[in-house]
């Protein structure tokens, strides 16, 4: 039965919902980190497509409850390379059995803990016992110990109780010229944050005593929290929409005048307080390490209002990235901060110090901060009036209370002692806690951004106060009776590392509602060290991201979606969630997880379909990221389950492109050829391969087209959808297009045709089918908007692929040569840029050229020279520019240093030519029969033969006996020569009509005689 997906996919619905899910994922999917996560719409409409019959709406299934469709229910479903579960979960909504392989045991781990069953209030309890449990060394709770790690001074009321929200850390690098050795701490700038709260004031009030106008604030705008850390721009400081107004503050009813300094009560004309936006930055004093606060937009000269020096806030020590000044007595040396590195010895890391501190005062905080309020940065205030203020000024005149208590401040000694006292603990305690003893691995990623950075070891990513309290907090859960619970904490965990080490990012700029909350280390797909860290709070108090609580709350979130799971729908451009009734309520009979290579799965049922995402070459190296977690998780699973007795994830089986491990492209490609025949062998005689695959360089998607084939699949189908602005027609001229590519694929039959086809006949039923499609898009098959001209390229490509793999192994060309699928796959791709090219349409004696010819007619015989990204333009990616090269049709040009090329004139080609044809001369008198494919035989190209008469006729050589040795071609000969006479640009037309003349001319005779 054929099913939805083999005809038609609905690209531009499901790219409308990929592009935003990309930023929000659904609550299941964000309870752990995995590197790349698929859009888990793209996967529900592959199911939908895959198991509902031919014709089937998908967009209209999309929204409907399927807990009891019988084209899904009790379904098999396999994907050999689960990753973080998108096929798992989803299949498991629609009522299906999932089989979910995987190699490492990390992916393995999160998706067991995605589709596990789980009562929310027992789930609660466990996180209740969690952080009560009394801690060995400190014997007080969890959670009371691991605050105490994170305490401060409240820099406006002294309170010691205050928490510390963040500790900014900054690396020193010692000189490298030998005789300097100062250390240089590595800011690239001296910003610390930058806000613009919104306050409430009165405008234009007039002071009863000198008459003149002012603002009157009754919000403060205090990052700082103290009065002699505030300074003022001299020019503009009012704030937004305010240009050079005075303004003064003040929480009560009188206030000191900006103009004569008189403490007034100040005349509004308004009686409702408006609202403003003052730039506030928090700045950092590299002289006296004082951190204050600047109002207005900012300076390029600012001066520390404790130790009075000028500097310039965005100029630190870091001229480009990876290279410092040193600030000591060389006078300036610049290097590399690497080459600094290796000046220390092995067991030595870049000297770290702390510089920052922000944190929470409660009761700074006023009284408004309620438990949800926490998280968002200034909480609302109802409207006040003047006369409320006149009676009552506001509730609590803390200058904090408008960032909700929360305040940047310098390092004091009692914060150092703090910390100090944290190393001894450590070093006191670390004999009985729980934390990674292992080397870090030497590979690809763990090379560059760790090693030769000298950390060896996998703890070195942390710093004691960090590992203190990981460590005590993974003993503490280790402590959990319950397996089941313990492990869901144990996910909390093993999360929260990514954002509590020392190489998260602190980011300054409001990005994130918090303002400073840290990136985590896999913001990218690699390990890099960070000149300056942002140590947040481990368990979390109001503010952070992935701190262990905010991590709980994602898990309890993501099993509270299991049971109340919702879809987006875009309407009127909104997006906006439905509520689903289906559930992911999963027994051990629905879902099946392997943590194994798929390259045998001879213990798996029988599927009913294949659905995957395979990794895509060496983009992600998946196990030595995932390491980073694994050597935590390890510790607490090893004893239960045996994938986790390793040391490490497992390498050598993995399906990656990685010249550190020694697997090449080719052993990539056999180990996925292999996984696809596993994949066959496993599941049911009509199941199909559905995958998605990232696409960028083509060399890597015809890899991965000939492994399909090679498995005894075809491919049916290939459907873009891409995560960038929907359809943007700059795609096109996008030198390197990414897209995702959904392929639909069927097993081949095999035996029945083994007889040889010919490539010609099949290239003929291809374009038919061509066209057939490209007039089903033409007439709105993907709806009213037009899609991007390279999807349309990419779905049309799909639909030739077809023709091509099912009669895989048996075509070949005119020659009785087997034609391999990059030749195919070219000649798909010219055949396609016909078909899709309306600008000029291509003369039907020329559709059937070789690839070098079409481009050549087709794109460039109008032009002298041409620039590398017009050439790449013009070669869509059907072949390589070199190639181009290669057969003499264009040399690399003399200006724009070589960056451009120039297009060979026929006269200057024909020394090349020459000797070519005379080969052909001698034993042949009609060098090519009728049958076009023969054109295209090793190194004559078509071109080459109009060009060589061009420029016979230019030298005033012999044309006629020629034509007559290119007779099987006349019709292609004289369809190129009008093409040339009438394309703009072409400069040797006059050469070209002599040629055309004798043609006609001898037509004439041949058909007069
Ligand atoms: C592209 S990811 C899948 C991502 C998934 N679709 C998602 O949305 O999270 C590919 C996965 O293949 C796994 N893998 C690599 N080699 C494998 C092998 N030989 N057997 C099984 N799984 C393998 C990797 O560990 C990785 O998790
Ligand atoms: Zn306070
Ligand atoms: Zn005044
Ligand atoms: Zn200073
Ligand atoms: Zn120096």
């Amino acid at each position: 039965m054929k099913s939805a997906i083999e005809d038609y996919f609905p690209i531009v619905d499901i790219n409308r919902l990929a592009v935003p899910e990309r930023n929000a994922f659904k609550p299941i999917y964000t309870m752990h980190k995995w590197f790349a996560r698929r859009s888990s719409s793209v996967f529900r409409a592959i199911l939908l497509g895959a198991l509902k019959p031919a014709e089937t709406d998908i967009m209209k299934e999309f929204y409907k409850d399927h807990t009891n469709d019988p084209d899904t229910k009790g379904k098999v479903i396999l994907d050999p390379f689960m990753g973080g579960g998108t096929t798992v979960v989803e299949a498991l909504r629609l009522g299906c059995k999932v089989v979910g392989v995987d190699l490492n045991p990390v992916a393995w781990f999160i998706v067991k803990t995605e589709v596990k069953s789980v009562d929310l209030t027992e789930l609660q309890a466990a996180f209740d016992r969690l952080v009560s449990r009394r801690v060995k060394w400190s014997g007080k709770p969890l959670k009371q110990t691991l605050l105490s790690l994170y305490k401060t001074e409240c820099p406006e009321c002294s309170n010691k109780d205050a928490d510390i929200l963040y500790t900014f850390w900054v690396k020193s690098a010692p000189c490298t010229t030998g005789n300097c050795n100062y250390l240089t701490p590595l800011f690239s700038d001296y910003i610390i944050s930058q806000k613009k709260p919104s306050i409430r004031y009165f405008p234009n009030c007039s002071c009863p005593k000198c008459k003149r106008t002012f603002d009157w604030e009754i919000d403060s705008a205090s990052l700082v929290g103290v009065q002699k850390l505030m300074v003022n721009s001299p020019g503009f400081s009012a704030g937004e929409g305010r240009s050079n107004t005075r303004w003064a503050y003040s929480s009560n009813n009188k206030a000191e005048c900006p103009w004569c300094g008189e403490i007034v009560i100040p005349v509004s004309k308004s009686h409702k307080a408006k609202r403003k936006k003052v730039p506030l930055s928090v700045l950092y004093c590299p002289a006296c390490e004082e951190v204050w606060q600047y109002r207005g937009e900012l300076a390029d000269n600012v001066q520390c209002p404790s130790c009075s020096r000028h500097y310039n806030p965005i100029e630190g020590n870091m001229p480009e990235k990876g290279k410092f000044i040193c600030r000591g007595s060389c006078g300036g040396n610049v290097d590399a901060v690497i080459a600094a590195i290796r000046t220390l010895s092995k067991d030595h890391l870049l000297p770290t110090r702390p510089y920052v501190i922000e944190g929470y005062c409660e009761k700074c905080a006023g009284t408004k901060v309620k438990e949800k309020e926490k998280d968002t940065d200034f909480f609302e205030e109802e409207e006040l009036e003047v006369k409320d203020l006149r009676e009552n000024g506001s509730s609590s005149d803390a200058l904090l209370k408008k960032n909700s208590g929360k305040f940047f401040k310098r390092i004091s000694s009692s914060d150092q002692a703090l910390y100090r006292q944290t190393e001894i603990l450590w070093t006191d305690n670390k004999s009985q806690l729980p934390y990674p003893l292992s080397e870090v691995p030497e590979g690809e990623k763990t090379k560059s951004g760790l090693i030769a950075h000298h950390y060896f070891y996998w703890r070195q990513m942390f710093n004691c106060r960090q590992i203190l309290a990981l460590s005590t907090l993974l003993d503490a859960i280790r402590e959990e009776p319950d397996l089941e619970q313990r492990e869901f904490l144990l996910l909390a965990f093993s999360d929260s590392l990514e954002a509590n080490n020392t190489f998260t990012r602190t980011i300054t700029r409001r990005k994130t509602p918090g303002g400073t909350a840290p990136g985590g280390v896999f913001s990218r797909h690699d390990f890099q060290p960070k000149m300056t860290y942002g140590e947040q709070n481990v368990f979390g108090s109001i503010a952070g991201r992935k701190t262990f609580s905010n991590c709980f709350e994602k898990v309890r979130e993501g099993k509270d979606f299991n049971l109340n799971i919702y879809d987006r729908l875009v309407k009127d451009t909104n997006l906006i969630d439905v509520q689903s009734l289906e559930k992911i309520n999963s027994t051990p009979d629905d879902v099946l997880l392997m943590c194994q290579s798929s390259a045998d799965m001879s213990n798996t049922p029988l599927a009913d379909q294949v659905i995957t995402d395979p990794p895509y070459a060496g983009n992600v190296n998946y196990s030595e990221l995932s390491d980073f977690f694994y050597v935590w998780l390890r510790l607490l699973l090893k004893d239960t389950y045996p994938q986790f007795l390793p040391e490490f994830t497992p390498k050598a089986d993995e399906a990656i492109e990685n010249k550190n491990r020694g697997k090449s492209s080719a052993d990539y490609k056999n180990l996925l050829n292999q996984i696809f025949k596993e994949a066959s062998r496993v599941s049911r005689a009509d199941a199909q391969l559905i995958f998605t695959f990232h696409h960028a360089e083509d060399s890597a998607w015809e890899a991965l087209l000939d492994s399909i084939c090679e498995s005894g699949y075809f491919i049916e189908a290939v459907y873009p959808v891409h995560g960038e602005a929907e359809n943007s027609m700059h795609l096109m001229d996008n030198e390197a297009i990414s897209y995702d590519l959904v392929h639909v694929c069927r097993k081949r039959e095999n035996g029945t045709s083994s007889s040889h086809k010919a490539w010609a006949t099949i290239k003929h039923d291809i374009r038919r089918r061509a066209r057939e499609e490209a007039r089903l898009i033409e007439s709105g098959r993907y709806g009213n908007e037009p899609l991007a001209p390279s999807d349309i390229n990419i779905l049309l490509i799909g639909k030739c692929l077809e023709l091509y793999s099912k009669n895989y192994g048996t075509i070949v060309d005119h020659e009785d040569k087997p034609v391999p699928l990059r030749r195919a796959l070219e000649e798909i791709k010219m055949l396609v840029d016909q078909l899709v090219a309306k600008d000029r349409p291509f003369p039907t004696e020329l559709e059937d050229l070789d690839v070098p010819s079409y481009i050549y007619f087709s794109k460039l015989c109008g032009y002298k020279e041409i620039s590398g990204d017009e050439l790449s333009k013009s070669t869509r990616g059907i072949v390589a520019p070199s190639i181009l090269k290669d057969y003499g049709l264009i040399i690399k040009g003399r200006e724009n240093r070589g960056r451009s090329f120039e297009i060979k004139l026929p006269v200057e080609r024909m020394n090349s030519l020459k000797p070519k044809f005379a080969e052909k001369a001698s034993n042949q008198a009609q060098l090519f029969d009728d049958d076009t494919s023969t054109i295209l035989t090793n190194d004559v190209l078509f071109v080459d033969c109009v060009h060589f008469l061009i420029g016979s006729a230019e030298l005033g050589e012999q044309v006629r006996p020629w034509l007559q040795r290119f007779g099987g071609l006349s019709p292609q000969i004289h369809a190129a020569l009008e093409w040339l006479i009438k394309y703009p640009g072409v400069t040797f037309k006059e050469s070209a009509k002599k040629v055309l003349n004798l043609m006609d001319e001898r037509t004439l005779f041949t058909t007069q005689g």
